[in-house]
């Protein structure tokens, strides 16, 4: 039913059943769960139904053909629904089944997207891209470390391919635009953390979010659309997956000082005035980069101070 509403064009329920091989009963109720995913069908009276502006599905083939020979050889399932509750929570469940390694799974709508520290992630129906890896390290988590900010670094990579203006990267893990939040980077763990231990690198993108679903971001936010209109999203998965997959085999062995250099060149608050945030503390000082190891410098009173991801958050100083 997407496939042939993701044109725009009008379509009757008649064609609609007739491509689809089902009764008229059957196309409603196909109907009601496109509302139900809070798409804006319209119903053209005598004529039939439509998507307006149509859609840019994803397609398992699209983002296939456009996989690099090395992407490819590394992925070893790609994974495409419709609806799920969280991408991440779902690639976790197959790694502790041990079937999540080098499995990408995107999804058109999560009901139940995570973000980090405990917040959600809007995630509308092909509003934005939604993407989990699942990858086994043997090693142990400090292999891991800097991770979610070179993850950063290949989505900026990525990003610029398709020549999207003003990339630059928050510490610890986001891509801002134009000084709001592109997209987000959670990373879960499972597994021993000092042997063999997985990670799920999960990234949400904003490409096009409609009004409605947008005012629950409780953060300024911007998307791919309002920059750089017209991008393909299969090819803009497929080269997240280009640049994500060869990151996660090499990671082991190159680590965060391979990253470093470039995500110093697009640090958003470098030399700003900052405050750094935990539950029950704050600091305030100076923004001066990021060490080896992907911690935030704070310089404040001549001194400088180190944070590690985990629960600071980082904002400019008022
Ligand atoms: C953040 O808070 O900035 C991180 C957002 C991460 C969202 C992505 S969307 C795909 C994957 N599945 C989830 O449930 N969360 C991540």
């Amino acid at each position: 039913m997407l496939n042939l509403l993701a044109d725009g064009e009008v379509h009757s329920g008649e064609s609609l059943g007739a491509a689809l091989g089902v009764s008229r009963a059957a196309v409603w109720k196909q109907l009601q769960k496109l509302e139900r995913y809070g798409l804006a069908l319209e119903s053209v009276k005598g004529r039939g139904y439509r998507l307006p502006g149509g859609l840019n599905l994803l397609s398992g083939e699209a983002i296939g053909t456009a996989l690099d020979p090395a992407a490819r050889e590394l992925l070893r399932e790609l994974i495409l629904c419709d609806e799920v509750d969280s991408t991440n929570g779902q690639l976790l469940l197959r790694m502790e089944e041990g079937c999540g390694h080098g499995v990408a799974m995107f999804a058109e709508r999560q009901t139940a997207g995570r973000g980090r520290r405990g917040r959600t992630w809007v995630s509308p129906f092909s509003g934005g891209i939604n993407l989990s890896i699942g990858w086994q390290f043997n090693g142990g988590v400090q292999l891991l470390e800097g991770l979610s900010l070179a993850v950063g670094v290949a989505l900026a990579r990525a990003l610029a391919e398709f020549e999207v203006p003003d990339i630059r990267l928050k510490w610890p893990n986001d891509v801002w635009c134009r000084e709001r939040k592109l997209a987000g980077v959670l990373l879960e763990l499972s597994g021993d953390l000092t042997d063999r231990c997985a990670v799920v690198v999960g990234i949400g993108l904003n490409v096009g979010l409609r009004g409605d679903s947008a005012a629950a971001i409780d953060q300024p936010w911007i998307d791919l659309q309002s920059v750089r209109a017209g991008i393909d999203r299969n090819r803009l998965a497929a080269s997240m997956l280009n640049h994500l997959l060869p990151l996660l085999r090499d990671y082991p062995e190159c680590g965060f000082g391979a990253y470093r250099e470039a995500w110093l060149a697009l640090d958003q608050f470098a030399g700003r005035p900052v405050r750094l945030q935990s539950a029950n503390q704050a600091w305030t000082g100076t923004a001066v980069g990021v060490d080896m190891s992907g911690a935030l410098i704070l310089e404040a009173d001549g001194e400088h101070k180190l944070f590690h991801g985990g629960e600071v958050s980082l904002r400019e100083a008022p």
